[in-house]
């Protein structure tokens, strides 16, 4: 094994394959349920040999969310909270994985082109893992996101540009630097650590898969990777067969997927984005071909949402299941009303929301709802000050 991202005779790029035949020797549901309460309980299942670098990731909750349910005509919606993960977001499954890996290929510095979520668990990793790590971000993302990145203490790097800019300064600085980078040259490894998120879902749901899966996408990876999670449980016998249809989730304001697929291709074309959706707003992903493969064959669908769709999803959820996503999360609760009121998602079907981040680093989207009564410290004021309000 080597650090390396892309097949040398036909560039395409290379993804971690296994002999599931013995794979299946190894894994078996009683092993799994022993293991560590963490997405590490599924090692066998991953491409890592010594020990991990894990900063507590994964079975994060599946909360049958009934409220936002009888909202959307849906009798059996789970959301699949990601927020709870260490540096409260999904990112932390992929880099657990890859940075154990560029452990293992003895790199002393790591680094990775983000939108804001990656950066943060690169930083809180690399400080773990005792690792150098430089972060490249554009330099227009969130405030929350920044500091919440800069508080591990990384280089960090904010470039005038946009991530499309910042991933392509990256792929020149791998050329040069030896470094392990997380999502370019470990990205066969960081790809692998997504697929975390099928495995706890099918194990929290009693061993099977949903009929339905809404998620988000940037370059398209997660969406794969939760896919290939749940054919491979059916194929390790740990599930029955996979009948899920996959709906991939993106913001109108950067749907290049969403547009090939609507336009009945394979071809994805670069868009320049222009969202509120930052940390989904990849212009040119990498994974959007294999991502398109995975909605058609699955008979799920790509959709997007306009930015006032994705607040009033923010908002929705927060107020129904008490859960503060962030901007990526208002999209997937504004596809799945979409897809809900279409019919495309049925009443009975079993339907799971991957809200991938917490909306505490996008809070900039929402601040329109810090509307408080301002009052004296005395009972007289506060009366008059919420009159008809108050409830008795
Ligand atoms: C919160 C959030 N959700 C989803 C994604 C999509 O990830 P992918 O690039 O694997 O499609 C990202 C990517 O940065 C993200 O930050």
């Amino acid at each position: 094994m080597e650090p390396l991202n892309l097949c040398d005779f036909c560039f395409s790029p290379l993804e971690a394959v296994y002999d599931y035949k013995a794979m299946s020797r190894g894994v078996s549901k009683e092993k799994i349920a022993s293991g560590p309460l963490s997405m590490w309980r599924y090692r066998g299942l991953l491409p890592v040999d010594g020990d991990v670098v894990d900063i507590g990731t994964g079975l994060t909750p599946l909360v049958k969310a009934d409220n936002l349910g009888s909202e959307l005509g849906l009798d059996q919606l789970y959301i699949k909270n990601d927020c709870l993960n260490p540096t409260h977001s999904f990112k932390d499954r992929v880099v657990s994985v890859a940075i154990t890996k560029a452990r293992e290929f003895g790199f002393s510095t790591v680094a990775c082109a983000s939108t804001g979520n990656l950066a943060a668990s690169v930083a809180a990793h690399a400080a773990k893992a005792h690792l150098k790590s430089y972060v490249f971000i554009p330099s227009d993302i969130e405030q929350g996101k920044m500091i919440s990145t800069a508080i591990y203490n990384p280089t960090l790097v904010a470039v005038k540009g946009s991530y499309d800019d910042v991933n392509r300064l990256c792929s020149r600085l791998v050329e040069k630097y030896n470094w392990g980078f997380i999502n370019i040259n470990l990205r066969p490894y960081y790809a692998e650590g997504s697929k975390t998120l099928a495995y706890e879902v099918a194990e929290q749901l009693g061993w099977r898969a949903p009929d339905c899966v809404v998620a988000p996408a940037a370059s398209g990876l997660l969406f794969t990777r939760i896919w290939k999670g749940l054919e491979e449980l059916s194929m390790l016998r740990l599930t029955g067969p996979v009948n899920t249809h996959m709906y991939l989730a993106q913001a109108a304001g950067s749907s290049p997927i969403v547009n090939a697929f609507e336009a009945g291709t394979l071809h994805v074309h670069p868009v320049k984005p222009d969202t509120i959706a930052k940390s989904i707003a990849i212009g040119n992903p990498a994974d959007g071909y294999y991502a398109l493969r995975v909605a058609r064959e699955s008979g799920g669908a790509a959709c997007a949402v306009s930015d006032e769709e994705i607040i009033e999803g923010m908002k929705l959820l927060a107020q129904t299941e008490g859960i503060f996503a962030e901007t990526a999360g208002g999209v997937v609760i504004g596809v799945l009303k979409k897809l809900a009121a279409s019919g495309a998602i049925k009443k009975g079907d079993l339907t799971v929301a991957a809200i991938t981040a917490s909306g505490l680093k996008t809070q900039e989207a929402v601040a329109d709802v810090v509307r408080p009564f301002v009052v004296q410290p005395t009972v007289e004021s506060f009366e008059e000050v919420l009159g008809k309000n108050v409830q008795v």
